[in-house]
């Protein structure tokens, strides 16, 4: 064999496996820069040296097979990927291919500059306006059947407005933005004791869960930028025609895009994307561009994965370097112990980052991180800061290897690692760092919605002794608190009265505030509303758990098995013996969800003139003043928000919940993720 055909094996092995990891497991191994990185060098081998080429090579193949879980759907039209430019120079040749294809002057051309985000494909099939399929890319000729999951995502309409007529297909790209992922992950790290790496994880783990119900729980979104009309029966002749169509039937498409004239705008246009990238409401990738005429895409036509007429360019990833101080490890409300990395300030995608996670022990050794390396640094989902690996220093002597600890740094409690499992818990119950989070997380916002109980409180009450467990700010008296640190007899009244206001709190939040795992607001709800009361739902049998909407096998075991553990029997009881209701009020028609609560609404919302929101939430019992205060009870930031209610809520760490969220928080009185 040949040096060259050894290395293309090798390197059709490892993007296979990559691809495996990526597509069919949702937990890619490298990251995309280095992926592209083996899918070029494995191009250019094979454009350089013909003998090595293969029919079967994965170059000419678009994303993996599918996975077993979901019944299997073959594609109308086949659903292609995108050819890649990475830098200008690139670009300006494909934008020469083009002309010579088209044998025009470039400046003719008009092109569409548009967002390419990091997300997951899907084509969603409508007949006579109806959503009837979703399904998953997979190897772009068959994909999986999403069907119910895809029904869950919040802003994608499952009826057309108007009248639509014929069979269509609507395809683009399912995300989770920025915002929705850093609660999101908020909320996994309460429930699940776990973090999604990035949102192109979250998005595509959602979505492709077993159990709808899991998915429902997902701050999902859904952007068009294709349509396939299977009856040819419309008449288009521009893409950005098919887009604003696709808007007015209901879809949310990128507001961003644009039409560019010429070659050189088009060029420029894409790196002010570039430029811009972090200013977007979503994570991108680069940007794509499409030519707009579609009489010239037929003329220009695809090779076999990828049509000739658009290109992404993708952007390299932000990285920065910085000096790594020290390991620590944090401990969640599960007790599982998070390594992190203490770091010297440094602005990473236009925010200074001076802690960044380490995920686990076999990443932190994989990586082979140790205090006082050079260390690549970047966020993930431009979001979550993350150490990608040290820098080599020829000359430097690096520090020695660092070593999980063996015990809890808050308690002292062994540390252990269960079996095949990444993670390293806290086994102790009595751990305070344990306690301090599941107070924390039961008296949030979304929960018992306790005011004055923040951080440092809840951990002086937890060295004072005075609580271990989430029944006992119950028992709490003003003479308890009044003589401590940093309380006065004021202070220590209006906590007692906050603590005993939260009784009332109905089932749901409560069942919220427990942080039953994989139990989030939306199967808080639907349990409370179909037991009504926590005795019901304790005695219920698993199977008429399960049998409910938006309760699917997953959370119904996990309810389950959590109303029958002795440690939770306990606390029950004490809840009920304190005066907790535990019961869920029945719903009339407009329920009063936010009796007493002012609601700041900035921007604008979609299907609602400023006056319908204001209206809207009157009509259920809340109040919404013009300026953002400390009683505020969460912003709600449309489209163009004001950007000093914005920083107003910021700085006042009052709950900001999207425009898209709006309805679900009129109609429940919270929203679905915990506020950042
Ligand atoms: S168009 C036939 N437009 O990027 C052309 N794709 O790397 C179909 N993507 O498979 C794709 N944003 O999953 C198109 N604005 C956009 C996109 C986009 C993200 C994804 C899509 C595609 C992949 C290619």
């Amino acid at each position: 064999m040949s040096k060259e055909s050894e290395r293309a094996e090798f390197l059709r092995a490892e993007i296979t496996r990559h691809n495996d990891a990526y597509f069919v497991h949702d937990a890619p191994i490298i990251p995309d820069a280095d992926y592209d990185a083996l899918i070029r060098e494995l191009r250019t081998l094979e454009a350089e040296h013909p003998e090595v080429r293969s029919e079967s090579s994965v170059t000419t193949k678009v994303g993996a097979p599918t996975s077993t879980v979901f019944s299997e759907v073959t594609h109308a039209e086949p659903m292609l990927s995108l050819d890649n430019a990475f830098d200008e120079d690139e670009l300006r040749a494909w934008r020469d291919r083009v002309a010579r294809g088209l044998d025009e002057d470039i400046s003719n051309l008009t092109f569409a500059v548009e967002p390419k985000i990091d997300g997951l494909a899907l084509s969603i099939t409508y007949v006579e306006g109806v959503l009837t399929q979703g399904a998953t890319r997979g190897d772009g000729r068959v994909g999986e059947d999403v069907t119910d999951n895809v029904r869950t995502i919040r802003n994608l309409p499952t009826r057309l407005k108007g009248t639509v007529r014929g069979r269509m297909e609507v395809r683009g790209e399912v995300f989770i933005a920025k915002r929705d992922f850093v609660s999101l992950n908020q909320r996994q790290r309460d429930l699940e004791g776990k973090e999604f790496a990035n949102p192109r994880n979250a998005a595509a783990g959602s979505l492709r869960q077993k159990d709808s119900a899991v998915s429902a729980e997902r701050p999902l979104s859904f952007l068009a930028y294709q349509l396939v009309d299977l009856d040819q029966s419309m008449r288009f002749v521009n893409y950005i025609d098919t887009i604003h169509q696709m808007s007015e039937w209901g879809f949310f498409t990128a507001p961003e895009t644009r039409l560019v004239h010429g070659g050189e705008a088009m060029v420029a246009t894409s790196t002010w994307f570039e430029e811009h990238r972090h200013d977007l409401q979503y994570e991108i990738d680069g940007v794509v561009i499409k030519v707009d005429d579609l009489a010239r895409r037929e003329v220009l036509g695809f090779t076999s994965r990828a049509p000739r007429w658009a290109i992404a360019r993708k952007f390299p990833p932000e990285e920065r370097t910085t000096r790594l101080v020290s390991i620590e490890v944090s401990i969640g409300r599960t007790g599982r112990a998070t390594p992190y990395a203490v770091l010297e300030p440094v602005v990473v995608a236009g925010s200074t980052v001076s802690l960044a996670t380490l995920h686990n022990q076999d990443q932190v050794a994989r990586k082979d991180v140790r205090p006082g390396d050079l260390v690549i640094v970047r966020k993930a989902g431009e979001v979550i800061p993350e150490v990608v690996g040290a820098v080599d220093e020829p000359g430097r002597k690096r520090g020695p290897a660092w070593h999980f600890p063996k015990k809890c740094p808050d308690c002292g409690g062994r540390l252990e690692r269960a079996g095949e499992e990444s993670d390293t818990y806290c086994i102790n119950p009595a751990c305070p760092a344990q306690l301090l989070q599941q107070i924390l997380h039961f008296a949030s916002r979304p929960a018992l919605d306790i005011e004055g109980l923040g951080e440092q409180r809840v951990a002086q009450l937890l060295g004072e002794g005075l609580v271990s467990d989430v029944a006992d700010l119950f028992s709490l008296r003003v003479e308890d608190l009044s003589s401590l640190e940093g309380f006065g007899e004021l202070s220590a009244t209006s906590l007692v009265e906050a603590i005993g206001g939260s009784k009332t709190a109905p089932l749901s939040r409560v069942l919220i505030g427990l942080g039953i795992r994989h139990v989030g607001p939306v199967a808080a709800r639907a349990l409370s509303s179909a037991f009504r009361s926590y005795d019901a739902l304790a005695k219920a049998p698993l199977e008429e758990l399960d049998a409910l909407d938006g309760v699917g096998p997953v959370i119904a075991a996990s309810a389950f098995r959590y109303c029958r553990d002795p440690e939770n029997v306990e606390r029950m009881v004490r809840l009920r013996a304190a005066g907790l209701d535990l019961t869920e009020p029945e719903v009339t028609s407009l329920a009063a969800t936010l009796a007493g609560r002012a609601v700041v609404v900035t921007g604008a919302v979609e299907g609602f003139s400023r006056e319908e929101a204001e209206l809207a939430i009157a009509a259920r019992g809340g109040t919404s003043p013009g300026s953002v205060s400390k009683k505020t009870y969460c912003v709600v930031v449309g489209e163009a928000p004001g950007a000093s209610k914005v920083s107003k809520a910021q700085e006042l760490g009052i709950p900001m919940v999207s425009g898209a969220a709006f309805r679900d928080l009129l109609e429940t009185g919270t929203w679905s993720t915990t506020p950042s």
